[in-house]
């Protein structure tokens, strides 16, 4: 042992960790194996090979604990990872800010045993780590499956080069225990760091501040640091043929060169939206605010990384029509990423609030109409929602326990949780309410929050009991009914209404096809005119309407989602050809699932569906291939 290692193990010993606590650290996740009322995880160093010939990630996983109970052993989840040694570590000390000369002692002790439990296909497995006296820090060596929950491996054919490969990982709601052995639980938040190592025609980006993403590395070989403490579900890696693009002071685009240009332009208004939350909400807390374009096959349409929103490229409409998802993405950077739901159950708390401030944001770059339009539609998405949803599962505090959280996110916790907030909007004056969000995020920030912790604050904050204004207003009944509760105000909108009324007029031959002035419409106007229609139309007037608008040939993904859905029901045979196109090219659930059940209830629908499937399913990442292969076999 030289003198450089000795001064490292001194300093070491002497170097004290301070950790953020998290309030919820001591409520239980029925969705993680972890316990870290015992021991928790506080700090990750991330070593990582991109190995795309064999889909492999290959990995150093090096985590920094807080053994609260010293007899515990340390608990982590994991799902079909190959475990090659786990090994203790001295200390793992990181200087701030990160350099190249960054100090780093790291002392690599003996094996550690450990034992993991048969696979759950739900949950995946337990890890169990044995602690000896004084570890405090343990690395683990592993590999993960080619068919990991949380990544997708697209090859070159599913970008829009078509000649390189792309990863990209979606951790949210437990998939994060697929990629890295972690406390997979959004009740333990840690900082972290990583290195990443991949092909030099490639670059990588993290849900962590990089300057190495930002100009490209030649080596390949990228560096990450994540100083806020942030949930595993937060975990996030993208690997492809990238480029940069600055659009504002703090933020930027990351995309394909192919389709840099169109994005940077979409989102253009992102600085704006930024200053809009910061306004009312309080500052924005990650530093940059980027936003990487992901290939089509991203089964949702944002996700809501720190430092870098992963958005679907179906929302680049060329008009900025649907960038309420980078309103939406960018508000959980207060509603979720900065004050997080501590399970699963509390995800009304991530994605009702986010849908409300999306709403504001909305509102304040494009102006109360808009704001209206979209608020309604949302309104209109949670009726027909609740005609699909099970009771119990209406409720904004359901029961998940056993049961997969994806299959919790239906428009509910969204929709029904924005409306919540909208009564209180409504019923306080939007002053008081914005002071009270405002508090809500300042007063809980950096902390895992559960339903009863918002209800404690609710009555403390605006003391109902007494408040005159929310008299009436059962609190109890939007967290623990089904439905929505008698008396609700609902969001109106004129121009929504004004579309109704013409689809109405139109459909029932009132109104001839040459009368409407579609010319004019936007695609909020056309979401809505289309969504009105009855469920099936005459071949003729569908053939009418799309001669008059080429709806067939709509390049707006929502608009041809609405159309096609249309198309399918209505047996309007000239539209399958781009159905089946935009079927196989599109991966996000939102926008194929319905098309494939709309195809099912065809009298040959499920041989049609099948071989639809089938084509296109090398191409779906495992989330949208899982729930269409569940509908093909007429689960659900
Ligand atoms: N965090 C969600 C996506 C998510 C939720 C992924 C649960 C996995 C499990 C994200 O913020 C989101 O809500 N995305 C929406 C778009 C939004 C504009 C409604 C989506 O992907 O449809
Ligand atoms: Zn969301």
């Amino acid at each position: 042992m030289n003198v450089r290692w000795l001064i490292r193990l001194i300093y070491s010993i002497i170097c004290v960790t301070v950790s953020i606590q998290s309030r919820g650290a001591s409520v239980a996740d029925p969705h993680s194996y972890s316990q870290p009322s015992k021991v928790s995880v506080k700090h990750l160093d991330l070593d990582l090979k991109v190995d795309f010939k064999n889909k492999v990630l290959e990995g150093l996983a090096s985590w920094s604990i807080d053994r609260k109970d010293t007899t515990a052993q340390l608990i982590l989840d994991v799902r079909g990872l190959e475990i090659i040694d786990i090994k203790a570590v001295a200390k793992v000390v990181r200087f701030q800010p990160l350099s190249t000369e960054d100090i780093e002692a790291i002392l690599i002790g003996p094996a550690l045993s450990h034992r993991i439990s048969p696979n759950d296909p739900i949950f995946g497995s337990k890890l169990e780590v044995d602690l000896p006296a004084g570890v405090n820090s343990i690395r683990i060596h592993y590999r993960t499956k080619p068919d990991a929950s949380g990544l997708q491996w697209v090859g070159p054919e599913g970008t829009a080069g078509g000649n390189q490969p792309f990863l990209y990982s979606q951790s949210q709601a437990i998939h994060a225990r697929s990629w890295v052995p972690c406390q997979d639980s959004p009740t333990v938040r840690f900082t972290y760091s990583a290195k990443v190592q991949v092909d030099p025609a490639l670059r990588a980006v993290m849900s962590a501040v990089s300057e190495d993403s930002r100009t490209g590395k030649a080596d390949g070989v990228y560096q990450f640091e994540q100083a806020k403490p942030i949930p595993s579900y937060l975990l996030a890696l993208a690997v492809g043929r990238l480029d940069f693009k600055p659009i504002g002071p703090r933020s930027g685009v990351y995309a394909e060169p192919e389709t840099l240009q169109k994005a940077a332009a979409e989102f253009v208004d992102t600085e704006a939206m930024i200053q809009a939350v910061e306004k009312r909400y309080g500052p924005y807390a990650w530093g940059r605010y980027d936003l990487l374009v992901l290939p089509p096959s991203f089964p949702f349409g944002g996700m809501e990384n720190p430092v870098v929103t992963f958005a679907t490229p179906t929302i680049l409409a060329g008009d900025k029509s649907l960038v309420s998802l980078v309103a939406h993405e960018l508000a959980h950077s207060w509603s979720g990423n900065l004050v997080t739901n501590a399970t699963w159950h509390d995800f009304w708390l991530n994605e009702g609030f986010t849908t409300y401030v999306e709403g504001r944001i909305m509102e304040d770059l494009f102006g109360p109409e808009r704001g209206d339009f979209e608020r309604r539609l949302g309104y209109e998405e949670l009726l027909a929602e609740l005609k699909e949803v099970p009771a119990p599962d209406q409720r904004l505090l359901p029961d998940f326990t056993g049961r997969d959280p994806d299959d919790g996110v239906t428009r509910i916790p969204y929709e029904k949780g924005r409306l919540l907030l909208y009564q209180l909007e409504m019923r306080l004056g939007r002053e008081t309410f914005d002071t009270f969000l405002r508090g809500w995020f300042t007063d809980n920030a950096w902390k895992s929050v559960t339903t009863a912790d918002f209800v404690a604050y609710y009555e403390a904050k605006l003391k109902p009991e007494s408040n005159v204004a929310l008299k009436g207003l059962d609190l109890g009944e939007w967290l623990n009914k089904p439905g929505v509760p008698d008396g609700t105000v609902f969001p109106v909108s004129a121009r929504l209404t004004k579309q109704v009324e013409l689809s109405g007029k139109w459909s029932s031959g009132e109104m001839k096809t040459d009368d409407l002035m579609t010319a004019e419409w936007s695609t909020q106007d056309w979401l809505a005119f289309l969504n009105h229609l009855p469920e099936k139309l005459p071949i003729s007037l569908m053939a009418e309407l799309d001669k008059k608008a080429q709806l067939t040939d709509k390049s707006n993904a929502e608009v041809a989602h609405v159309w096609f859905l249309l198309a399918i029901r209505s047996g309007y045979t000239a539209a399958d050809a781009a159905t089946d196109a935009y079927i196989s090219r599109i991966g996000r659930r939102k926008l194929v699932v319905p098309l494939y059940k709309a195809i099912l209830m065809l009298p040959n629908g499920k041989a049609r569906a099948t071989a639809l499937f089938e084509k296109a399913r090398s191409g779906y990442h495992p989330i949208t291939a899982g729930t269409l292969e569940r509908q093909l076999q007429g689960d659900r």
